[in-house]
This record gives structure tokens, sequence and C-alpha cells, in this order.
């Protein structure tokens, strides 16, 4: 396992390697199972960040389940809503669906707060969050992650499908960014 990597003008050293992260990612599949043993879940994997995340814990489901993939595109909305990322790609009926939007990582908030409010006027039985990473110190927004992998301090990670400008997305381990 590579200890550092550089990625543009910054240096990264290894956070959580392959190993913790495939451990957590199983723990994850096994509670799903139980939880949603018979509800046929669709999960609503949020591109790009959650590719490898999504692949990884679909392979510990022995349940029955459905997996799309969408992409966000942000619009400037009126002046009160300022800018809203709108969700584009989603195919399927969602109408009494038990939905799980899986995530890479949960930041400030806003991308749930945008994205929710689309899935649950589309009368779900249920909507629940599956996010790899939650940053609590930078959350802005009241929202719930329902199944977490790894709550991390306020520093910028990279791997496993998380990015720093397009790059570090197809570290298997992660990495978070060295001090200056
Ligand atoms: P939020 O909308 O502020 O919760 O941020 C969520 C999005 O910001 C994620 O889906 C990522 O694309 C990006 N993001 C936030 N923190 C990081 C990080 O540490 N590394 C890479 N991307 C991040
Ligand atoms: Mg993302």
């Amino acid at each position: 396992m590579t200890r550092t990597v550089t990625l543009w003008d910054k240096q990264f050293t290894i956070y959580l390697t392959h190993e913790q992260i495939q451990s957590r990612v199983q723990e994850i599949g096994q509670m799903i199972n139980k939880d949603y043993e018979d509800r046929c879940p669709l999960f609503v994997a949020v591109l790009n960040g959650s590719f490898m995340f999504a692949s990884d814990l679909l392979q510990h489901l022995c349940i029955n389940c459905e997996i799309s993939f969408v992409k966000l595109s942000s619009y400037q909305g009126t002046e009160s809503t300022g800018s809203v990322q709108s969700l584009i790609g989603l195919e399927e009926d969602l109408q009494d669906r038990h939905v799980i939007v899986l995530e890479d990582i949960v930041d400030s908030g806003q991308t749930l707060t945008d994205l929710l409010p689309q899935f649950r006027k589309q009368s779900t039985a249920s909507v629940r969050v599956a996010s790899l990473i939650q940053k609590p110190e930078a959350l802005e927004h009241n929202v719930t992650v329902n199944y977490l992998g790894f709550t991390i301090p306020n520093d910028f990670v990279v791997g496993y499908g998380l990015d720093y400008d397009g790059l570090g997305r197809n570290l298997r381990d992660i990495y978070k960014v060295a001090e200056a």
C-alpha cells in the first residue's frame, strides 16, 4: 500500500486502508440485509463519488434489491432558493418503493438537503441514506445518515471514489490531505 500520493499540487497520506473500508462496508451490508429482508429496496447511488461504495456494498447483500445511478446537476434557482442541485438519470417509478440513497461523503449536508425532497415527493414507502463517510463538524443542514461507514474530522479526503479536482477516485485506500 502506498503511504503517500500526490494529486495536482497536494500531498495526501494514508488514512483508511482498503481492509478497514471493506470490513466496515460488509458490516453495513449485514445491517441492510437484516433491516430490508423481504422489502426489495431500490438503491440510488449518487455519481460520481459513490461508485466504489455502491459496488462493494451490493456484493454483500443477499436480499433481492435493485440499483440505479443518478447524477446531480446544479442550476441557478430563484433568488430565494439559490443554487439547487437537481437529479438526473432516475427512470424508476419510486411509488411505494423503499429507497436507499448511496453517497460517498456527507459534508455540509447541502447535497442531501437538495436531493431527499425530490425522492420523498414521489410517494416513496421510505427513504434512507447510506454514506461511507460523514464529517459531523462540517454539517450545516438537518440531515440524518441512517447507515454510516466512518465519522471523520473536517479534513479533505480522496480515494475509493472520492476525488480532488477529478483525480484520486481510483485509489483503493482513502487518503487525507497532508498539512501544508
Ligand atoms: P455536501 O453537499 O456539502 O454534503 O457535500 C457533499 C459533496 O461534496 C460530496 O458528495 C463530495 O462530492 C464533496 N466532498 C465533500 N467533502 C469531500 C472530501 O473530503 N473529499 C472529496 N469530496 C468531498
Ligand atoms: Mg458526491
